[in-house]
């Protein structure tokens, strides 16, 4: 179980490879690690250079840092992430975002594959997540409250920042780039969600359907960060399709989708930081 301290060594390695700061981080999900790759000036450092990181076991998502500039916009970008799938409680997850803050990141903007529910969605479609129904089973901050970090019940209102998703919607219209609007409903995982689990999310009032965000999203909140999650549609969900799902099929979507999302995220990177940051 890590602490301040922890948090403080991983900062401090980080710190000292790089010469930016970045406001801003950006959490490429599942087959859209490609955005880092793009970046000026750009300082990569794995994970497993970094004390007390988890490392994502995840296909398609490579484990690092990489540090630059984007259109001219100092980012910090995380190409892959880890889940709660793969052993690590949300506590764990949420460990980089944390570093992420101490770094100086105000501004958290996550991408993440999902499973469409809402029968308007189609594989390809980017939707920007406007709440989401946590059937995680977890929460990051279970356990004693680190009072440095935020409040022992955050509020969760505006969890997805407003204007933020203003600005992304904005900066779509800029580029001719089709974006809903929906409710992320986070799951377990590793198995895909079964045809009547798919059904109940619907019922609910959720539009997609994830393995990942949640507690990255709720840890942001706590510690005071503007956020805001895009998710990129790459499959009808579970009894939606006679097809089966598998995470191959996942990957190549994303591959199909991640031009438009990195055009997307620079052109909202560009507004943002005309405006906000
Ligand atoms: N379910 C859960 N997570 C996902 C899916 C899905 O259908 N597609 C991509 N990530």
């Amino acid at each position: 179980m890590y602490g301040p301290e922890e948090i403080l060594r991983a900062k401090e390695a980080i710190a000292r490879r790089i010469s930016l700061e970045p406001p801003i981080a950006v959490v490429l999900g599942s087959g859209l690690g490609a955005l880092a790759n793009g970046l000026d000036e750009a300082v990569a450092i794995p994970y497993d250079e970094l004390p007390f990181w988890p490392h994502s076991t995840a296909p398609g998502h490579a484990g690092r840092l990489v540090v630059g500039r984007l259109s001219g916009i100092p980012l910090l970008a995380m190409q892959g992430r880890v889940h709660l799938y793969e052993g690590y409680s949300a506590r764990d997850v949420v460990f980089p975002l944390r570093v992420l803050a101490a770094l100086g990141v105000r501004t958290y903007v996550a991408t993440n594959a999902s499973g469409g529910v809402n029968l308007a969605y189609r594989p390809g479609d980017l939707v920007l997540v406007e709440d989401h129904i946590n059937l995680m089973g977890d929460n990051p901050l279970v356990g004693t409250n680190e009072e440095t970090w935020g409040v022992r019940f955050p509020d969760m209102t505006e969890a997805y920042s407003p204007r933020l998703i203003k600005a992304a919607e904005k900066a779509a219209a800029s580029e001719g780039i089709w974006l809903k609007r929906g409710v992320y409903v986070g799951f377990k995982g590793p198995s895909f969600e079964t045809p009547a689990e798919i059904r109940m999310a619907r019922i609910l009032g959720g539009d997609l359907v994830g393995m990942s965000t949640i507690p990255e999203v709720i840890a942001a909140n706590h510690l005071g960060l503007e956020v805001i999650a895009i998710s990129c549609v790459a499959n009808f969900a579970a009894g939606m399709t006679k097809n089966r799902l598998t995470h191959e099929e996942v990957l190549e979507e994303m591959g199909k989708a991640s031009d438009r999302l990195i055009r997307l995220v620079r052109a909202f990177l560009r507004e943002i930081a005309e405006t906000h940051v």
